[in-house]
């Protein structure tokens, strides 16, 4: 029979020619509309393979109905758009992109902390309003990046590309993941590794890069934003929902915390009358870690070398899940 493949965003043709010796690949044509829920459920209903987008929510009603489906692979190293429990009980296959963004993702994480710490959205803003009057001592002020100590709250791939970018800057690191890493990684990096309230507690600036899981459901709340230095900076880098929002904007207006700088938010696109669009201190960018020209054609043909690997026979390259499905 037919094998159609679902693409759930335009790519590159260059990209998508080897899923068309595969079987018929349909594109959603919209370049920035995501597909609507009814597309979605009709395309895991028949498809063989879906190449989906972290805007894509595929859940298990979607995936209940999947008559012939082998893979969902998504084009992002996150994957909590997709029911990967439901996926698994159905013998799916669910990949992402790991690696390829790595370095990428930790470029975009030192100039959001950057930008934050040193105001250049907002110097830049003031300059292109004409308000520059010329050189004064404590216009445009913000804070050193170098030899402060820098707290990775998720110490994967992305955070150890951070730590060695932030050494360069003489940064001392700190970090807390779930599980601690081997003590000749920590060494290597060199890290230290602390407990949750100790992270919180002694960063000069702290990077969210975890990603995120429903346990991690607003545990950034205003206790815990409160409980960071005062002056300290926050970056958020991984995914919304982990930092209560409205209570960033309560210590930020408070001046708690210096600056934050986001790329993630809970709800994307931000909607329109969201406070933390009014907060000075605050850097604001539309979740562009890994967006490069390299790395996103990267991150796409790692998405179709997953389905192809699939439809041939053989193992995808990057499941989510070690086990397979
Ligand atoms: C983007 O957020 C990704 O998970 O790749
Ligand atoms: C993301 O995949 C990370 O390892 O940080």
């Amino acid at each position: 029979s037919d094998r159609r493949i679902f693409v759930s965003r335009r790519l590159p043709e260059a990209v998508l020619a080897p899923l068309r010796s595969l079987g018929t690949v349909e594109v959603w044509p919209e370049e920035t509309v995501p597909p609507p829920r009814e597309v979605l459920l009709e395309a895991a209903a028949r498809a063989r393979a879906m190449l989906t987008l972290i805007t894509d929510r595929i859940d298990a009603e979607m995936i209940e109905r999947a008559e012939s489906l082998a893979i969902i692979a998504n084009m992002a190293v996150g994957y909590n758009n997709i029911d990967v429990a439901a996926a698994r009980r159905r013998g799916i296959w669910v990949t992402n992109t790991p690696d390829v963004l790595t370095e990428t993702t930790a470029d975009l994480v030192m100039a959001l902390l950057l930008a934050a710490m040193r105001r250049l959205p907002q110097a830049e803003r003031a300059l292109r309003e004409r308000q520059w009057q010329g050189w004064s001592p404590f216009d445009f002020v913000g804070l050193d990046v170098h030899g402060k100590r820098l707290g990775i709250f998720g110490m994967g791939r992305i955070g150890r590309a951070v730590a060695r970018r932030a050494r360069g800057f003489d940064m001392e690191i700190l970090y807390h993941n779930r599980r601690r890493l081997p003590e000749a990684v920590e060494r290597g990096i060199p890290a230290r590794y602390v407990d949750f309230a100790a992270l919180v507690q002694e960063s000069d600036v702290l990077v969210i890069l975890a990603p995120y899981a429903p346990e991690l459901y607003h545990r950034f709340n205003r206790e815990v934003l409160y409980g960071m230095k005062r002056g300290a900076v926050l970056i958020v880098a991984s995914r919304g929902g982990i930092v209560d929002e409205a209570a960033l904007v309560e210590v930020l207006r408070a001046g708690h915390l210096a600056a934050a700088g986001l790329d993630v938010f809970e709800t994307e696109p931000i909607p329109p009358d969201h406070p933390l669009l009014t907060v000075e201190n605050a850097v604001l960018l539309p979740h562009i870690g890994s967006a490069t020209v390299e790395t996103r054609l990267k991150m796409a043909e790692r998405a179709v070398d997953n389905i192809v690997r699939v439809l041939t026979g053989r193992p995808p390259r990057d499941p989510v899940d070690a086990d397979g499905p």
